[in-house]
């Protein structure tokens, strides 16, 4: 059986669950590959942490060290974070190592120079595990989708946000205290306000973006907005209208462009993305000739991360064995014909609109808020004000279909008048397919 040397860079939530398939699961591994992975390094920053089950000799704090250890022939990228991941990476693939990681913050970042250079040396790159945790995505738009034009995704990739949303919406649990049981099963960034405030969606949302449409993706073509705005009345409100939040993540052709964005939504209660709960993650694709695909599974999580990272690893293993290294490239198409499209900016998207403002409860309020709207070319679908609960109340309108640009001047208007109290909430409808 071939023996096929790894460095591990990291061994945290998702590194140890590594470790630990590749020592439990060998047989099987093998049973599919044909090779039998040995850890020959693992980088930390804090070598002395204890680790169980994990033999004291093979820590190192050098990140140099580990990636030039005698018999590695893959390199896998566990730490996170931007510079020194970066450097490892390069380091490893100039070094004609095979790399694996699940660091969709440096790919969305710095991928199109990581995925040329991969390219360059003759290594492979896997990095299944950077979106969606155990849901094979990567895989099914580099490899399921050859033939067919992807027309849109959607989802949820997210799994913390998720959870939070979930255990507000569900069980009426705090913010903080969700956010917390998040961090403590291990889905959480280092950093959760990436989390939280739809970076990180945003970062896997640049991946996906980029494979399905055969186009550079930057984080600045991107819009975001997290779910730390959100309060108690928006999710007592989506049930009243018969749906529920979630924080979306899509990307669709409109009208020659691409519309890419992270942002929470109201879902209906019946769309079958509305039932993915907790850190469980979605991703739909409207594929021109397969039709509607949609992928479901553990979003985050060590053991669930670790097995797209496995996976990684049998492929490259594959690969080797059987002398076709490259013949898959990192970006589903060749690089000379993918594309660079247009991005359409978040003011030219139209769609309904959940709006709720914070404004007195007197005579003619509600008719100034109307004539704004109106005036804007926006029309209303439906009212909900509980009046009289004490001052200021809230007001909550749903639009019909309108323009985004006129959508925010009308808030801007209303947010200047004496009888709003606090900054209008918007919440964008999700009512496709
Ligand atoms: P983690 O628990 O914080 O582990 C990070 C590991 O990297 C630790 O072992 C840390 O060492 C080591 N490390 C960090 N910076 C280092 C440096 N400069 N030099 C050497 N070692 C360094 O993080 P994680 O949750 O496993 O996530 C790792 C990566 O997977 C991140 O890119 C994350 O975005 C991604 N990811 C995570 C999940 C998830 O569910 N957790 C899912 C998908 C993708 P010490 O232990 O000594 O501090
Ligand atoms: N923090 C990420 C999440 C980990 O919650 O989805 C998985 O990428």
């Amino acid at each position: 059986m071939k023996k096929i040397g790894v460095a591990l860079l990291g061994c945290g939530v998702v590194g140890q669950a590594v470790y630990r398939a590749l020592a439990g699961q060998s047989a099987s591994i093998a049973a599919r590959c044909g090779a039998v992975f040995e850890v020959k390094k693992i980088a930390v920053r804090n070598p002395k942490k204890k680790r169980d089950g994990i033999p004291a000799h093979l820590f190192t704090k050098s990140i140099a060290e580990a990636v030039a250890a005698p018999g590695v022939d893959i390199v896998v990228e566990l730490m996170g974070g931007e510079e020194a991941a970066h450097k490892a990476l390069l380091a490893a693939i100039r070094g004609k190592k095979h790399v694996v990681t699940a660091n969709k913050l440096l790919l969305a970042k710095r991928g199109e120079e990581i995925f040329a250079e991969a390219v360059k040396a003759g290594v492979d790159i896997g990095f299944e595990a950077s979106v969606a945790g155990a849901v094979p995505v990567i895989r099914t738009l580099k490899e399921a989708v050859a033939s067919g034009k992807v027309n849109s995704l959607f989802g949820i990739i997210n799994g913390t946000s998720n959870y939070i949303l979930t255990n507000m919406m569900e069980k009426g649990v705090r913010f903080a205290d969700a956010l917390e049981e998040a961090q403590a099963l291990g889905y959480a960034e280092a950093d959760p306000t990436f989390d939280v405030e739809g970076i990180d969606a945003a970062h896997k949302l640049t991946i996906l973006a980029s494979l399905a449409f055969g186009t550079p993706v930057s984080l600045r073509n991107v819009y975001v907005e997290g779910i730390s705005r959100l309060a108690p009345d928006d999710f007592r409100f989506a049930r009243q209208f018969g749906r529920v939040i979630k924080l979306l993540a899509t990307a669709r052709m409109d009208g020659g462009k691409l519309d890419v964005r992270v942002h929470p939504a109201m879902v209906n209660v019946n769309r079958p993305i509305a039932r993915v709960d907790g850190v469980t993650n979605a991703v739909e694709l409207d594929v021109s000739d397969a039709g509607r695909l949609m992928l479901i599974g553990p979003g985050a999580g060590g053991d669930a991360t670790a097995s797209a990272v496995v996976a990684d690893l049998a492929d490259i293993a594959r690969d080797m064995l059987s002398n076709s290294v490259g013949r898959i490239g990192p970006q589903g198409f060749l690089p000379q014909k993918r594309k660079k499209l247009a991005f359409k900016p978040i003011g030219d998207v139209s769609g309904g609109y959940y709006l709720r403002f914070t404004v007195d409860d007197k005579p003619g309020v509600l008719a100034r808020m109307a004539g704004i709207l109106g005036a804007n070319g926006i029309s209303i679908d439906s009212v909900i004000q509980k009046g009289r609960s004490g001052d200021p109340v809230p007001l909550v309108i749903l639009t019909h279909e309108a323009k985004e640009k006129n959508i925010q001047t009308a808030i801007r208007k209303i947010n200047q008048l004496p009888s709003t109290r606090a900054k209008t909430m918007l919440i964008r409808l999700e009512n496709g397919g």
